[in-house]
């Protein structure tokens, strides 16, 4: 990588067919198909948005998706902004690029007004998310799986303030399936 990456949002839908097939090259370069991944039975929620950074050659060498649900954090409504699909290519990292693509995509959530953002991760990447300034969350997650409202326990919700002051504890309804 010669050259710092271009960070832009882009809404899922508005991919052109090369970005769409620069995105997918990234994902086959990080979760090669053969390693079998143990959330394949989950329902998971499609990104809306997605911040990539792309490369000179118009490469994506890193992905953050995102998304906006209304929830519910203690019984109150609340507008969660959802991170999810975090990955940057195995040549491109420890440089700082999921910090930043992150970074672009809290400030989406900014501008849309979302009280925090969430996002699950598993028990490793804690201390990744939490130099970024994100916390465990210290309760119950529910979430719907196939209709079915359930407590999440495949991994662990973290989250993140964005426009309001919120509590890490307690009980966090993403309303649907979780991303
Ligand atoms: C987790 C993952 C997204 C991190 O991507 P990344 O672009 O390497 O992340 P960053 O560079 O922003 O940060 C990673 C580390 O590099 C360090 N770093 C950042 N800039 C750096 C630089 N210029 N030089 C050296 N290290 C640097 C950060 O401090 C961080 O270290 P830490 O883990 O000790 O906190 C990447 O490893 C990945 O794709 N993993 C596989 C998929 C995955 O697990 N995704 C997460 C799903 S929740």
């Amino acid at each position: 990588m010669s050259q710092q990456p271009v960070f832009s949002l882009h809404c899922l839908s508005d991919l052109t067919l090369e970005q769409q097939s620069a995105c997918q090259a990234l994902s086959l370069a990080v979760y090669p198909p053969e390693e079998a991944w143990a959330g394949e039975s989950i329902e998971w929620s499609a990104s809306e948005w997605c911040v990539i950074g792309w490369d000179e050659n118009q490469r994506a060498l890193c992905y953050v998706g995102a998304i906006i649900r209304s929830g519910t954090l203690n019984d109150a409504s609340v507008k969660i902004g959802g991170i999810g699909g975090v990955k940057t290519h195995p040549g491109a990292r420890r440089k700082g690029l999921a910090a930043s693509a992150i970074e672009r995509a809290i400030e989406f959530f900014r501008e849309q007004k979302t009280d925090f953002s969430l996002l699950v991760c598993d028990p490793r990447l804690v201390g990744f998310y939490e130099r970024l300034g994100w916390q465990c969350f210290e309760g119950e997650m529910f979430v719907t799986q196939r209709g079915q409202r359930s407590v999440f326990k495949f991994n662990l919700p973290m989250i993140r303030p964005v426009c309001a002051t919120i509590s890490a504890t307690g009980v966090v309804d993403l309303k649907g399936p979780p991303w």
